[in-house]
């Protein structure tokens, strides 16, 4: 077995070839990241890597992910070296798609352990690309190792169209989500979803912005995606489980949601799925009692919405604006600033602006005027009403321009409320609204509601 080791120490390049060639490997050798890169392009490159961090001209973090994006790249074992050991740089690592990371300096028994779990990791990987069996991805246990580096932990949830795991990436010890298409959807075998979702993510930065790791096949040839885990509820969970947010909770909310998608906005992309469901709020590490919001399931994104003339209707009834549901419009911005706002009003509520139990009737209540959220929980100022009703005005000229307008807006709008402290008095600060101070105004519904009277998650039924 070749193994390329790049570094550019002249002495250690020295001795870690000859530890390779005393270990049984082929030691191929590289003095910079150029050079690295030069022979990972050639024909039948050496499949375990070895790159030094830092590197002059081509880091190693470059050279990898240059290998990831190339055809064929998966397929090497990659290891990076370097005298960093912040969790930053892990994730930076990881990002990359290194499958490990050792730190400078390390033992060479230990160098030469992690060579031979790359080796057989390797082999493994080869061995993962087998074609379709009939059980699908729904059959795979916990304790499963997935490609030779996620080990599966627990499922944590499940959407429409895909259950969601907690995992243990092996080498770099963090935990990380896998998502896997349920097997119904494997048949018909729409992979494209999750290769669009991983590509869209993958471009995106803002913090509220769930990051994509990693994508491929299980064994049994079913898709799956590797993504930052991300320890919190969905915002439709959490509402149905505790109540209406706070005021102060749904400006976070809308504010960190919308910087998100003015960043997608900004390269092109639309997100076309913005609900309750696809939105997690962690807990914040800070321990203030706020939370991160972050916006997850590219799994409809368009990449390019300029040029979305003819792309079919797809994405949530209940939260998909009129000339978009009817198809009289290409996809655009204007279906994910609607479903934010669609978004705070359950979350400000407790109940969906808009409902149905079948297409026609979603269709009519998305068409009719906007309802009123003070309607449901007097609480919230008519500013508040008057900027839903604006976000959700028939006419897409009379609504909010940009994500950022609309979460502006919403911060005004209870700005001018703050006037009026004794709309507050029983708030909490963050967070949900106060179970010990029950709101009698509260109609049934709005409140953390009893088992039976939940309302369903709301199926993604136009793909
Ligand atoms: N990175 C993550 N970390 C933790 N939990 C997550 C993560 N991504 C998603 N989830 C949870 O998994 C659920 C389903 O994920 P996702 O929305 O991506 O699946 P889906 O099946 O495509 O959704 P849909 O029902 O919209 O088709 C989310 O509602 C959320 O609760
Ligand atoms: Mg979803």
């Amino acid at each position: 077995m070749r193994v390329l080791i790049a570094d550019d120490e002249p002495g250690l390049l020295r001795v870690l070839s000859r530890c390779l060639s005393n270990w049984g490997y082929e030691a191929v050798v590289a003095k910079d990241g150029l050079e690295a890169w030069r022979i990972l392009s050639d024909v039948d490159p050496p499949r375990v890597v070895i790159l030094d961090w830092d590197m002059p001209g081509l880091n190693g973090v470059k050279v990898c992910r240059m290998l990831r994006e190339s055809e064929g790249g998966d397929q090497s074992y990659v290891m990076l070296l370097t005298a960093r050991q912040a969790h930053t740089d892990l994730v930076e690592a990881l990002e990359a798609g290194a499958d490990d990371f050792i730190s400078k300096p390390f033992e060479l028994r230990e160098l030469q352990l992690r060579i031979a779990k790359g080796v057989s990791t390797r082999e493994r990987r080869n061995t993962d690309r087998v074609p379709p069996l009939s059980q699908g991805s729904g059959a795979l246990p916990a304790g499963f190792t997935l490609g030779g580096k996620f080990r599966l932990e627990k499922k944590i949830a499940e959407g429409g169209m895909a259950t969601v795991w907690q995992a243990l990436h092996l080498s770099l010890g963090i935990n990380v989500a896998v998502k896997f298409m349920k097997p119904e959807f494997t048949k018909n075998a729409d992979y494209t979803s999750f290769e669009r979702e991983a590509r869209a993510a993958a471009q995106l930065r803002d913090p509220h912005t769930v990051r994509v790791y990693d994508h491929g096949l299980t064994h049994d040839g079913s898709p799956y995606l590797v993504m930052e885990f991300l320890a919190g509820d969905a915002l439709w969970d959490r509402v149905e489980r505790d109540g209406p947010l706070t005021p102060e909770a749904t400006i976070l909310l809308v504010s960190q949601v919308a910087s998100a998608l003015d960043e997608a906005h900004t390269r092109g992309i639309i997100h076309r799925d913005v609900k309750p469901e696809n939105i997690v709020l962690t807990d914040d590490p800070s321990g203030t009692g706020a939370f991160q919001a972050k916006l997850v399931d590219f799994g409809l994104a368009h990449p390019n919405w300029q040029e979305s003339a003819g792309v079919s209707v797809a994405g949530t009834p209940m939260y998909m604006t009129p000339e978009h549901l009817c198809g009289e419009q290409p996809p655009s911005p204007a279906l994910d600033i609607w479903g934010l706002a669609v978004t705070a009003y359950m979350a400000m509520t407790g109940v969906r602006a808009y409902a149905g139990t079948s297409i026609s009737e979603i269709v009519k209540a998305v068409c009719a005027p906007p309802p009123v959220p003070s309607q449901v929980q007097p609480r919230i100022p008519k500013g508040v009403d008057a900027w839903f009703a604006r976000a959700c005005a028939n006419e897409p000229a009379d609504r909010f321009p940009t994500a950022l307008a609309l979460a502006a807006g919403f911060v005004d709008a209870w700005r001018d409320d703050s006037m009026r402290p004794e709309r507050h008095r029983n708030v909490k600060a963050v967070g949900t609204m106060a179970p010990t101070e029950p709101d009698s105004s509260r109609p049934a519904g709005a409140a953390a509601p009893s088992p039976e009277k939940r309302q369903q998650r709301s199926p993604r039924v136009l793909r």
